[in-house]
Order: structure tokens, then C-alpha cells, then sequence
């Protein structure tokens, strides 16, 4: 069966394109590669020793979308593509929704268009705004504090309208909580550009000397350590709940929201010693000012996807750590430049073959 992957070559979407391939999955993947570099899915190609078409389109071109879906015969879609940085919705809102929200409702067009109408949605955590409970269920009051979040809150409306109108899609809804770590072959991993915003990989920069130190923002939360708790998990984990979500589209009609998280919260100076510990460095880190816009702790009850999905989240914070490590250890610089330059201009629709050649 054919899945297209909408940004593919992203974080989330690389190591989720491995377990599908892995699993036998026909996949497409479409990214215009805004935030990522087409490396990651020649990685991808290495990793798992399959072929795979890449479309080089954004979700924001019609007819880039429409050669997409009129060229390949697609069973569902996962669809990733968007932008994520919070700080940059609040300065550039209108690029979010345009990006985020007309690029969804364009991707549904073609879907509809093309009666495919099983979807699997990339939305967050972010959507519970300020937690007043935690554990944190799929019930719990939604807010938004910033463009961003509203983004993701405006594509589930969307999504629930879309159902109501026609009741033949299969629409999962996934709420990540934090993910990091990486693919245990160091091959893919996380790649932000510029100085990291997210806790694990201003670390790992920090751990490869390449940033002189963190600031933990805010010590006095009234947490065990007065640092902020999240729910970190392991993108792998996170990768295998769109499996899950996928079966769960193929065998039925309806709008269903899960949150993929752990369900255990970890400390910011949890994750530093942690994370010490599996590389063998020491990190060093000053405290500073709280961020605003944080919350004190925000972690998941996992449990609806466990029980609906059979999906829960396998892998320890040890193990996270050390893979997020083991991908920045080997990739110090993130995907390779020099390749990247080889890769720029091969044209719109590229062929990766077994021994990771281009065709067109
Ligand atoms: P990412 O930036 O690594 O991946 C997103 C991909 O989408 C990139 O490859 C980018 O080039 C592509 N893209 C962006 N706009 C596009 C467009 N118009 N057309 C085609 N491709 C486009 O981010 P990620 O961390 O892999 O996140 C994937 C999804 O998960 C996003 O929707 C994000 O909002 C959501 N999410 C991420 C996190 C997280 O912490 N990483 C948490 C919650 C939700
Ligand atoms: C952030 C976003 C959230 C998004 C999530 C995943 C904000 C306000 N929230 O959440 O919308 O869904 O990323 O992409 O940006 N920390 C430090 N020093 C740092 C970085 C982080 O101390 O340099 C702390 C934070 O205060 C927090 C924890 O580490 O307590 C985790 O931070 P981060 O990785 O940015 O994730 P979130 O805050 O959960």
C-alpha cells in the first residue's frame, strides 16, 4: 500500500518513513525541504535498503499537489509538513497560517479530489496550552497561547468539520508530547537550523562544544527541582504510533485524537544528568530567567492510545539521550553540507535506488 508522507524529510517524518518502508510500506514523500535537507532520506534509502519516489513540492502548490496525486495511486497520507517554531509564529503569524492551515486545506482538496481520505495528522501537546491537570488526557480543555498552537488547534477543527461533511474519511489526530533521540544507526536525526530552541539539542551542541553552555530557563517552578517536567519520548516510539494510527484509518471511518507521549515527566536537570551520563561530558549551564510562555510540568496520560491502538511508548530517557548523542556525535555539522550542494537542483521528482544514486 502506498503512503504519501507530506514532510518526509523532516525530523518526525524521516525516522517515519524508515518504519514504513520497514514494514513493507510503499511511500511517496513530498517536502519542498524548507526546514530539512534531502540527505536525511538518502540516509533513509541507506538505512532500510528501499527505493522511494520524493517529490520536491510544497503543499502550498496546486498543481505540484495534483502531479503528486494524479502520478501514483495513494492508500493515505501522514501528512507532517509545516512549520513548528513558536517564537517565529509570534513574529510572522500570517506565514504560519498560511503555511500550516492553507497548505492543509489545499492537501485535503487533492485528497478529496482524489477519494483519499485517510489521514493522519501531525498536531501537539501544544494544544493543551496551560495544563490546569496533570496527567494530561485527550478531554482536557484546549487553549492556545501563541500562533503556532493555534495553528494546530484550527487544523483539528478543520479536520472534525471535514468528517462531519462526509463520513467516508479516517481522520487520527496525534498530540506529540516532546519528542527527541534519534535513529540507532547516528544516521538521522534532528537537524534545527541555527541556534536550537528545544531543550536535547541545544545539549547535544552544547555536548559537541559547538554552544559554550545551557541556560536552564527557571529554577523556581514548584517542580521536585524548581526546573521544568516534560514528557520526552523517543522518536521511534513516536514513528511506530503512525503505524498504529494507520492501521487503525485503514480498518475505520471517524475522527479519533491521541496523544503520544510516555506518560512520565522528566526534570530539565534530569535530562542534563542523564544525558551526562550517557555521553561522558559534562554540560555545563547556568540558570537564568523563566521563558515566557513555558509551563511548570506537562506530561501525558498515554493511555487511550494504548488501550485503541495498542501503541505505548517502549523506549527509557537513557536511551533517548544516548541517541540523540550517538546522531550529533557522528553529525556534527547535521546533515552534510557538501552533499547538500551536490544534492540543490536535481530537479522536482528524484529516485532513490538501493545503492543511493539519483535518477529522475
Ligand atoms: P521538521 O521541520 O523537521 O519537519 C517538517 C517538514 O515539513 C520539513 O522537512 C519541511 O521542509 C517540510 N515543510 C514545511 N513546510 C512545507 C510545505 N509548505 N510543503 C512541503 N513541505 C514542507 O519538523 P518535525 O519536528 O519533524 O515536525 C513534524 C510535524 O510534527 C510538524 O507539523 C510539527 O508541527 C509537528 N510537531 C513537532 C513537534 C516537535 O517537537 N518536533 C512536537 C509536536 C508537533
Ligand atoms: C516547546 C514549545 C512547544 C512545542 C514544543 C515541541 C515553547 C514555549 N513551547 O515546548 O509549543 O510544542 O517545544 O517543539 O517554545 N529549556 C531550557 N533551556 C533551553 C531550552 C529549553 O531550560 O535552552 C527548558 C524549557 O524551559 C522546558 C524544557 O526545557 O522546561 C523543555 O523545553 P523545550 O524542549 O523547548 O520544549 P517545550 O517547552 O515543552
Amino acid at each position: 500500500m502506498a503512503i504519501l508522507v507530506t514532510g518526509g524529510a523532516g525530523y518526525i517524518g524521516s525516522h517515519t518513513v524508515v518504519e514504513l518502508l520497514t514494514a513493507g510500506y510503499e511511500v511517496i514523500v513530498l517536502d519542498n525541504f524548507s526546514n530539512s535537507s534531502p540527505m536525511s532520506l538518502k540516509r533513509v534509502s541507506e538505512i532500510t535498503g528501499r527505493e522511494f519516489k520524493i517529490y520536491n513540492v510544497s503543499i502550498l502548490d496546486r498543481n505540484g499537489l495534483e502531479k503528486v496525486f494524479s502520478e501514483n495511486s495513494i492508500h493515505a497520507v501522514i501528512h507532517f509538513a509545516g512549520f513548528k517554531a513558536v517564537g517565529e509564529s509570534v513574529e510572522a503569524p500570517l506565514k504560519y497560517y498560511q503555511n500550516n492551515i492553507s497548505g492543509t486545506i489545499l492537501l485535503c482538496e487533492m485528497m478529496q479530489k482524489y477519494e483519499v481520505k485517510r489521514l493522519v495528522f501531525s498536531s501537539s501537546a501544544t494544544v493543551y496550552g496551560v495544563p490546569k491537570v496533570v496527567p494530561i488526557s485527550e478531554d482536557s480543555p484546549l487553549s492556545a497561547t501563541n500562533p503556532y498552537g493555534r495553528t494546530k488547534l484550527m487544523i483539528e477543527e478543520i479536520l472534525e468539520d471535514l468528517f462531519r461533511s462526509d463520513n467516508r474519511w479516517s481522520i487520527s489526530i496525534l498530540r506529540y508530547f516532546n519528542p527527541i533521540g534519534a535513529h540507532d544507526s547516528g544516521k538521522i536525526g534532528e537537524d534545527p537550523s541555527g541556534i536550537p530552541n528545544n531543550l536535547v539539542p541545544y545539549i547535544t551542541k552544547v555536548a559537541v562544544g559547538k554552544l559554550r553552555e545551557l541556560k536552564i530557563f527557571g529554577a523556581d517552578y514548584p517542580t521536585k527541582d524548581g526546573t521544568g517536567v516534560r514528557d520526552y519520548i523517543h522518536v521511534v516510539d513516536l514513528a511506530m504510533g503512525h503505524l498504529k494510527a494507520l492501521e487503525k484509518n485503514f480498518a475505520s471511518t471517524g475522527v479519533s485524537t491521541y496523544n503520544l507521549g510516555t506518560g512520565k515527566g522528566y526534570s530539565v536537570l534530569e535530562i542534563v544528568k542523564t544525558f551526562e551520563k550517557m555521553c561522558g561530558e559534562k554540560i555545563p549551564y547556568t540558570i537564568t530567567e523563566r521563558r515566557p510562555g513555558d509551563v511548570a510540568v506537562c506530561f501525558s496520560d498515554p493511555s487511550k492510545a494504548k488501550k485503541e491502538l495498542n501503541w505505548s511508548a517502549k523506549k527509557e530517557i537513557e536511551e533517548m539521550c544516548a541517541d540523540s548523542w550517538r546522531w550529533q556525535a557522528k553529525n556534527q555539522e547535521g546533515y552534510d553540507e557538501e552533499e547538500n550542494t551536490i544534492l540543490a537542483g536535481t530537479g522536482n521528482l528524484r529516485l532513490i535506488q538501493n545503492n543511493g544514486d539519483f535518477l529522475y
